[in-house]
């Protein structure tokens, strides 16, 4: 049994999440509880009710995930945890517990950025060095583009203006009465949608000097197409469910070309040629087929991790080994971060 082993503590946001990961990324056990039930009636995510869950969660998870990996305390050498950015009481839950191991255990804590961590990812399931590369994080808080030199040098190049992409398959799903979360929900939907009979605008995409995006026009735009201007109660509304299939079908294509045509700018502009994609939008299924079409067409490289580490999960915090391995350790009166959502230049 392996006896350098990482424990990393994830709660940014709605996942209570641990996992126990080997030095050379061997994943030897991972929880993820998601608190989905929690918010649904909300619609999204209720940031106080997230910190109550986690506090509930968390231990049962790391038990469940030590039981799992089938290690115990004595084999674990580093604490990490995710301190940026996100819900600022939930990653005070997850970096209390975490200081309080590693003060016990007596062994280095690690902060892990989330936004790094997700591409991270890709990483892992590679199985191999994936740098340097475009970093594209697509989830419900955010969607950046990074040049990613090496796992601790994430630069900056361009992010959304206003809403998230998942942020906005989250809200669309909502008009169209679709269950929470959103994004699942809408790709299902848009299976059985025919293109054509919408056109959405695709903010930002003809500007070649800019790799930024913008969702909220969008977002826009979907809601006069099913209920018009004026005050609206879209939980009353009784939408034909080939109306909604042909507005998500074609809000998710407009989605994906605003992410695929960004990348590959991207790409184009920095002359990196691989491609890193993380995120729970990433788990999409069309964005990853069209990726996959733009990334062979312009001969590059595409790395997406399976769903499971796409969307939020601890098994990413494994990036904490890099930062461990270069002496990056944290003291015990480390504070979280929740806002860092455009570190300039290295984030190191
Ligand atoms: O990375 P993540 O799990 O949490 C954040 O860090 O935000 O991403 C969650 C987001 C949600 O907005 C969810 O609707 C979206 O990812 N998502 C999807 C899909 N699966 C999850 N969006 C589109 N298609 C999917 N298959
Ligand atoms: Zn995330």
């Amino acid at each position: 049994m392996a006896d350098r082993c990482l424990l990393a503590l994830e709660t940014t946001c709605d996942e209570t999440a641990a996992a126990v990961v080997t030095e050379d990324l061997q994943v030897l056990g991972s929880v993820v509880a998601s608190q989905d039930a929690l918010h649904e009636r909300f619609s999204g995510v209720v940031p106080e009710i997230a910190a109550r869950a986690h506090l509930e969660r968390l231990l049962p998870v790391l038990d469940e995930t030590l039981r799992r990996a089938g290690v115990g305390w004595d084999q674990i050498a580093v604490i990490a945890v995710a301190t940026q950015p996100g819900l600022a009481g939930s990653l005070l839950v997850g970096l209390m517990a975490a200081k309080t191991l590693s003060f016990l255990l007596g062994k280095p804590l690690v902060a892990v950025n989330h936004l790094q961590a997700h591409i991270y990812a890709c990483r892992i399931a590679a199985g191999r060095d994936v740098f340097p590369c475009i970093g594209l994080v697509v989830s419900g808080g955010h969607t950046s583009l990074y040049r990613c030199e090496n796992p601790l040098d994430f630069h900056w190049l361009g992010g959304t203006i206003d809403d998230a992409a998942g942020e906005a398959f989250d809200k669309v799903a909502t008009m169209l009465g679709l269950p929470y979360p959103g994004g699942p929900a809408l790709a299902r939907a848009a299976e059985g949608g025919r293109p054509g009979r919408f056109r959405f605008p695709r903010p930002l995409l003809a500007e070649e000097e800019r790799l930024d995006f913008s969702f909220s026009g969008l977002k826009t735009a979907v809601r006069y197409a099913v209920a018009g201007p004026g005050r609206v109660d879209f939980a009353s509304l009784q939408l034909d469910p080939q109306l909604v299939a042909d507005v998500a079908a074609e809000f998710q294509e407009a989605v994906v070309d605003c992410l695929v045509g960004k990348s590959m700018l991207a790409l184009r502009i920095t002359g990196l040629r691989r491609l890193c994609v993380g995120g729970g939008v990433a788990a999409n299924q069309r964005l990853r087929t069209r990726l996959g079409q733009a990334c062979a067409e312009s001969h590059c490289e595409l790395l997406i991790a399976p769903p499971q580490l796409c969307t939020d999960n601890a098994v990413m915090g494994a990036i904490a080994w890099e930062r461990y391995r270069a002496g990056l350790f944290e003291p015990l009166d480390v504070d979280i971060q929740p806002g860092l959502m455009r570190p300039a230049g290295s984030t190191r």
